[in-house]
């Protein structure tokens, strides 16, 4: 039986309700015998800065590096808002993706059935919907260098953020992209701003390169990146995997994240690159949404979206894919069955936090 070490970051808010339902399918895997995980709790953001001064130890990173997945909650709330900006709670999430190199974050976003009337959007336009967001993570504006805010000395002040991107990154996450849409329905769009970008335009130029090279079978389509959140509400369903940099697939993915219903809805895996020895990658996983504080607390959070991140680190990290298949299927029994958390419930009749957790868990027994 293969062992496993996963590091548990809740961090704040709903972060910490939505853990507790994944640590119930952790520990009822542990009884089945069909992997051993070990788990191990950190702090990550405010949590983190509370206890520690920083938005996350030295120790907990080091367990991070030597995890075979992290599984992150959610950070932030208002408690924080007037901590130095290297503290603050996202600064966790930063750092962990960045010194773990995590340059790949694969963002589904499926549409249950059950679900399609939850959506802002019409139910034939979001109805069986099942699109991946491939976006760069570690790249672009939120790293690039200068990143400050200068004194001008006239009483004016200038904000710098650098968007800049290397061939080689757009090189693996185009990649990266392309094998993903080969088990889907090989069709990648890739989304940039090369009208008024030079790093789009050098995106554009290194995903047809590595296009022509190499994934020939697939269908690549070229996109701007304003007209992709255009089309993401028109017809959705066109899609089958998008490819793009890192703050147009912040965006975009919360626009895709709302046509499945909910933010409450949609997991995330943080992929670094394949080890050329063990074949392992480094690995975080985590719900889109965020810490969502205003709800803390009070069993109103919807832990699907955690609970389907833990499915992708048992399809990415655990080599665990039937077993991936079988929890994806149980959360779509629940919902099936007319269960509903409150963000998901359209006004109608809704159960907590931890009765949705022990719905899936008690599902997914039954397909065991
Ligand atoms: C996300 C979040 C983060 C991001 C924030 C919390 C730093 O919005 O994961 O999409 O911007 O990447
Ligand atoms: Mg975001």
């Amino acid at each position: 039986m293969a062992n496993f070490n996963i590091l548990l970051l809740p961090g704040d808010g709903i972060g910490q309700e939505v853990s507790v339902e994944v640590e119930k399918l952790i520990n009822w895997f542990n009884t089945t015998g069909i992997a051993q995980f070990s788990v191990e709790r950190g702090l990550a953001g405010g949590a983190a800065y509370d206890a520690h001064g920083e938005a996350i130890s030295e120790d907990d990173m080091r367990k991070a590096q030597s995890s075979d997945a992290v599984i992150f909650g959610a950070v932030g709330g208002p408690k924080w808002d007037k901590v130095p900006y290297d503290k603050r709670p996202e600064a966790a999430l930063l750092r962990l993706r960045k010194d773990l190199g995590l340059f790949a974050n694969l963002r589904p976003a499926i549409c249950y059935p059950a679900l399609a009337d939850a959506s802002s959007l019409k139910r034939d336009v979001v109805e069986g919907l099942d699109i991946l967001i491939v976006r760069e993570l570690t790249g672009g504006v939120y790293f690039g260098e200068p990143k400050t805010i200068i004194d001008l000395g006239n009483g004016q002040k200038r904000g710098i953020d650098t968007q800049v991107y290397d061939t080689y990154e757009i090189e693996r996450i185009a990649k990266v992209a392309f094998e993903l849409s080969r088990a889907r329905h090989s069709r990648v769009a890739s989304a940039e701003k090369r009208n008024v970008m030079k790093s789009g335009v050098l995106w554009n130029e290194v995903v047809t390169k590595v296009h022509a090279d190499h994934y020939t079978d697939v269908k690549l389509e070229h996109v701007l990146a304003d007209n992709c959140a255009m089309q993401l509400v028109r017809w959705p369903k066109q899609y089958d995997v998008i490819v793009t940099d890192n703050l147009f697939g912040d965006v975009l993915s919360d626009v895709a994240a709302m046509l499945t219903g909910s933010l409450g809805m949609l997991p995330s895996a943080a992929l670094g690159a394949e080890d050329p020895v063990t074949g392992r990658r480094k690995a975080m996983y985590e719900p889109v949404h965020g810490s969502a504080p205003d709800i803390a607390g009070q069993q109103l959070a919807n832990p699907i979206a955690m609970i389907a991140s833990f499915g992708m680190a048992l399809r990415y990290s655990f080599g665990l894919k039937d077993w991936a298949d079988k929890l994806d299927q149980a959360i779509a029994n629940v919902l099936a069955q007319g269960l509903r958390t409150k963000d998901i419930a359209s006004g109608g009749a809704h159960i907590g936090t931890a009765q949705m957790g022990d719905a899936i868990l008690a599902a997914l027994k039954k397909l065991a």
